[in-house]
Parts: structure tokens; C-alpha cells; sequence
């Protein structure tokens, strides 16, 4: 066993009630958190406080709840651009979650500006929500996609990457950290490199927001897009920052109520950011639960939080490691907390199977990235994948149930 200094894990854990769940009699061991994270009571009541107390639609009334709504709601935006540090608030755009994120940019960044032959630079290891939208502008535009191959190891072949990026590169779209691996990339040289081609990019920052601090101007990156319900936050509600000059340049993702300044059946005139790619009421309480995360995961310390998901990933690839038929898929030295693996001789899903009966919860599956599980060889991997509550004692539990799997399978 092995213990973080100065972090207050029992209190923290106090804060996740959902943590007191047993599982066929078992203490719950959540360990599907790169797939969704669990919500703190704060986040919980803020929702619960809005519905109780304020809430009415934002942008719409004098009268006092629209009032309060939208006060709560200005006040997440005003939270989201300090914890990415943003330069200000109307480069924070609310989306559904990233891939509403990335679409957007595809539908409304990429498509006007791509003429057949140019090209769209993404990665091997990239979820579905990274690629397919790619696809989709490359269809409607005779654009070419573009693969940065990745290593045995699960590391970007950065070679590959400088020889792949040319004058015909218009966007590159990058995961910061893999869900599938783990695997932390070096966004800031990838930005810097794209950008001495004049080339701009998005960083996929789903997985890594929950455990890396962000400063997307010192990144310098073009988009970056993560979603409310990785980060303790709720689902259905995610962020678009895009820099204000390429956001401004850009044509209205979706037409309806809020994206505009007049309306009339001659000419419609598009609202200021951010609200031009707010159309429709937008996911409140969704909003203002996220502004309640973040003040959350601001409050325990990012840089404590990774120190701690740090400690549990480097304990449970060692404990991992040790057993006997276990294959660990993605070992790449830069990597946040999550650990894919196969067993010789168990399925992912059953594994998956046999670890819920023991009260242990991981991901069974391709993850969303067909193309990682193809580049190892294997139609799906188990996945752990650690949050700041995790413990090492759960690690333990995980190591023997998936001991005892094997025995059962033998
Ligand atoms: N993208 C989520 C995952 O990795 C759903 O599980």
C-alpha cells in the first residue's frame, strides 16, 4: 500500500455519495471514470439549489429569477475562461459536450475554408468523436484525412507527425490525453510546429482536463473542447473555446432563439459571441453544475489531484504488471491514470462481467477507438481508469478480482 501526502482522500470521498454504494453486497470500486466521473454533493445541490430557488430561462427576463438564472449562469462562463485561462469570456462557448465541440468546428471552421486536396491532420489514437467528424467535412469538401501513425508503445510517431504536416495541412486535431491508452501527448510542440505552417489547432482535451492543469494561451491552442461530465460536472453540457479572431470569422453552427440580433424574413443579424453558437435555451442547470465542478476540482488542487492519480497509476501498473497472462495495452512513458488491458485467456467483457461481480466497475469495449484496438491487434481491452477518489486500496481489490477471473477461466 502506498499513501499520497497532504491529501485528504477520506473527506473527499465523503463528498461522492454515490461512493457508499454496494454492488452484489460489495463496497463499489469505480474505476469507469475516463467513460464518466461521479458528481460531488456540491455539484449535486448547486442543480438542486437552481430548481429550488432561481431558476427561470437565461437571456430572456427582467423579471428576477431570469435574473438570477442568468447571473449563475454568466458566472460558470466567467469560471470555465479562469480554469482554462481563456482571455475572456466570449471565447467560451457551451456545447453539448466535445464531440458537439469538434463538430462544430468541422461544420464551421473547416468546411467553408477546405478545397478538395487539402488535408486534415488527426491521429491514429484519436476517439471516434475525433475522426469521424473529419470524415464527414472531408466527404462534403474533397478533403483528404490524414494519420499520424502511433508506436508500439502507444506513443505518437512525432517523426511521422513533422513529415506528415505541409503546406496542404489546414487543420490538425489532436487528443491531449488517449482515452484508450492513456497516453499524454505533446500538444504544445505539435501546436508549435502546426503553427510555423500557419496551421491551426484543435486539442481533444476530454481526458485531460479531470487531470492536467490547462492554460490554452500559453498552449497557444486554436480550439480546445471538453465536456462537463469527465470532470465531476453533469452530462449533456461541455465547452468550445475557440480564440476569439477564428470564432469571430466563423458562420453560426445551428439558427434559432438567443444566436441573434434581429430577425426579419429579408435579413437576420447574428448575435455577439458567444451566443451566435448558443442557439436555443441552453443546458442551465448543466452550465451551472459545471461552474460547481470546477469550483470543486479548484478547491481539492489540480496539481494535488494528478499527484495522487499519478501514485494510484504507477501502483496498479506495478501490481498489473505482476500478473501472470495480463497484457497492458499502451505504455507510453507520459501517461494520465487509466490502464487498458487483455487477458489471455478472458474477454474484455468478461471480464468486465466478473470484475462487477466483485463490486469492481471498469469500461469493456473498443472505447470509441476502433482504430487503437485494430493497431494492437485486439477487438477490445478492460480499462481502469482512476479519479481523484480512487484509493490504493481499490487498486488492491482490482488486482485480486481480476486474479481471481483468471482462475475461474483457467
Ligand atoms: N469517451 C468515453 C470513454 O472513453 C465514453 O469511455
Amino acid at each position: 500500500m502506498n499513501n499520497t501526502v497532504q491529501y485528504d482522500i477520506a473527506s473527499i470521498r465523503d463528498d461522492f455519495p454515490i461512493l457508499q454504494r454496494k454492488i452484489f453486497g460489495k463496497p463499489l470500486v469505480y474505476l469507469d471514470n475516463a467513460a464518466s466521473t461521479q458528481r460531488p454533493v456540491q455539484v449535486i445541490n448547486a442543480i438542486k439549489d437552481l430548481y429550488e430557488g432561481h431558476y427561470a430561462n437565461v437571456h430572456r427576463g427582467v423579471h428576477t429569477l431570469s435574473q438570477e438564472s442568468t447571473n449563475l449562469y454568466n458566472e460558470a462562463r466567467a469560471k470555465v475562461r479562469s480554469f482554462i485561462h481563456a482571455s475572456c469570456v466570449h471565447e467560451v462557448v457551451f456545447t453539448r459536450g466535445t464531440t458537439e465541440s469538434i463538430n462544430l468546428v468541422a461544420q464551421c471552421y473547416a468546411r467553408p475554408r477546405l478545397r478538395p486536396g487539402d488535408e486534415i491532420l488527426i491521429t491514429h489514437m484519436e476517439h471516434h468523436s475525433n475522426i469521424v467528424p473529419w470524415q464527414m467535412v472531408c466527404e462534403q469538401t474533397g478533403a483528404i484525412l490524414k494519420v499520424v501513425p502511433i508506436s508500439d508503445k502507444g506513443e505518437l510517431e512525432m517523426e511521422r507527425f513533422h513529415e506528415l504536416l505541409g503546406e496542404k495541412t489546414k487543420l490538425v486535431s489532436v487528443v491531449q490525453v488517449s482515452n484508450a491508452l492513456g497516453t499524454v501527448n505533446p500538444v504544445k510542440e505539435i501546436i508549435a510546429a502546426a503553427h510555423a505552417f500557419g496551421v491551426p489547432v484543435l486539442v481533444d482535451g476530454a481526458q485531460a482536463v479531470p487531470h492536467i492543469p490547462i492554460d490554452v494561451q500559453k498552449l497557444d491552442a486554436d480550439f480546445y473542447a471538453f465536456s462537463g461530465h469527465k470532470i465531476y460536472g453533469p452530462t449533456g453540457v461541455g465547452v468550445l473555446y475557440g480564440k476569439e479572431k477564428l470564432l469571430s470569422e466563423m458562420p453560426p453552427y445551428q439558427g434559432g432563439g438567443d444566436m441573434i440580433l434581429s430577425v426579419s424574413f429579408e435579413k437576420t443579424t447574428y448575435n455577439q459571441l458567444p451566443y451566435k453558437f448558443e442557439a436555443g435555451t441552453p443546458n442551465i442547470a448543466g452550465v451551472i453544475g459545471l461552474g460547481a465542478a470546477i469550483d470543486y476540482v479548484q478547491k481539492v488542487g489540480l496539481g494535488i489531484i494528478a499527484a495522487h492519480e499519478h501514485g494510484l497509476l504507477e501502483y496498479a501498473t506495478a501490481r498489473l504488471r505482476d500478473i501472470d497472462g495480463l497484457r497492458i495495452i499502451g505504455e507510453a512513458n507520459q501517461k494520465a491514470g487509466l490502464i487498458s488491458f487483455v487477458l489471455d485467456c478472458v474477454h474484455p467483457h468478461d471480464i468486465g462481467t466478473m470484475l462487477d461481480g466483485e463490486g469492481v466497475a471498469v469500461r469493456a469495449g473498443h472505447h470509441c477507438a476502433q482504430p487503437v484496438m485494430e493497431r494492437y491487434g485486439v477487438p477490445a481491452t478492460a480499462r481502469a481508469s482512476f479519479a481523484m477518489y480512487n484509493t490504493f486500496g481499490e487498486i488492491d481489490v482490482l488486482a485480486e478480482a481480476i486474479k481471481k477471473t483468471i482462475q475461474m477461466f483457467k
